[in-house]
């Protein structure tokens, strides 16, 4: 039995991480990572509105006080059906954007409500992610080299033929140390671990794993993303200090759980947008012209594995006439 071809929401959703790239670009390299931040907030929170379903943000920026827009438990949306979970992440890489850096996107993610991860308040998660052929060569419990071995059995290749990425962070200086004495090589970044974990599983990125501390938030997109794409996210909550700690304890958080893709998200009916704000190994930023730019976009769905790379050219002097959306 074939069904007639249903509703694909990752074709909306490219419009809202777009509108949020073109808003949010206009603040590159100008050093103001809260302007950008909030033009990003801005153009995604009115454009997800308009989407035909009744979205709660799970994955947000902070509780309602923190944070005015696209705070967690936000209803958006314009219908009634489909009852969804959002992540959302305006930028991925705000400092990134500020300077004019590599590799800033942004992201949307929608699946079946109630199944989606909150991490509540914890703020990071250790992390390892491999792509499709390493599904079952990684065990965040087990140590560096003993996962690189792995990992490069799984791509019958020698350990210092992979590329590790890393968060370039004080935090990590025992594990870059580890990654090296195994022999592997190492790309350090300084932001964005959303595009890097994506990498992993892009055929050609040239990254075979991202390792190590990142967002919680990160994590449970990283998860919708590799839902579409196939690989694998195991991740353990990494409190700060002994008050998250506690307070983990207090809330009933198993810190010991190892957290995989299905616990991230559970649903098998994923949705996933991202949008370059500046270019990156994924996907290319965005380029003005006059009166106008391109974006250039990935979208994706679980259910059927269909990645779309798309690139769009936007007449911003036209869609000023009537958007609600500012792209300066
Ligand atoms: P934001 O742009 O949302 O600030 O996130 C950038 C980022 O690099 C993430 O990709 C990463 O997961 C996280 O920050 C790491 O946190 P920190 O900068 O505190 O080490």
């Amino acid at each position: 039995m074939s069904e007639l071809p249903d509703r694909n929401l990752a074709l909306e959703l490219v419009r809202v991480t777009e509108a949020a790239a073109l808003a949010s670009a206009r603040w590159m390299g100008r050093g103001d990572k809260n302007a950008a931040d909030q033009a990003a907030v801005d153009a995604m929170r009115l454009v997800l509105g308009e989407v035909a379903m009744d979205g709660v943000v799970v994955i947000g920026e902070g509780e309602k006080d923190e944070a005015p827009m696209l705070y967690n438990g936000e209803r958006l949306g314009r219908a009634v059906q489909p009852k969804v979970d959002i992540a959302v992440d305006p930028i991925d890489g705000t400092r990134l954007t500020a300077e004019g850096g590599n590799g800033a996107l942004s992201v949307v993610a929608i699946a079946e409500r109630g199944t989606m991860y909150n991490p509540q308040h914890l703020v990071y998660m250790d992390k390892i992610v491999a792509g499709p052929a390493c599904c079952y060569a990684i065990d965040i419990d087990a140590p560096p080299a003993e996962n690189l071995k792995n990992i490069a059995r799984a791509l019958k290749r020698d350990v210092n033929d992979l590329t590790v990425m890393i968060l370039n962070r004080p935090r990590h200086a025992a594990l870059i140390a580890a990654v090296r004495e195994a022999g592997a090589r190492i790309r350090l970044i300084t932001d964005g671990d959303v595009a890097g974990a994506i990498s992993t599983a892009m055929p050609d990125s040239g990254i075979d794993v991202l390792m190590g501390v990142g967002g919680s938030p990160e994590a449970v997109i990283t998860a919708a993303a590799l839902k579409c794409l196939g690989g694998e996210i195991q991740c353990k909550p990494w409190p700060r200090d002994e008050g998250e700690r506690q307070k983990a304890i207090d809330l009933g958080i198993d810190l010991n759980k190892v957290l995989a893709t299905n616990d991230l998200v559970q649903s098998d009916n994923v949705f996933f947008a991202a949008t370059g704000i500046t270019s990156g190994e994924l996907l290319r930023g965005v380029r003005y012209f006059g009166g106008g730019a391109t974006t250039h976009s990935m979208i994706m769905r679980s259910r059927s594995g269909t990645l779309r790379m798309i690139t769009a050219t936007h007449r911003l002097d036209k869609l000023m006439r009537y958007s609600g959306v500012n792209y300066g």
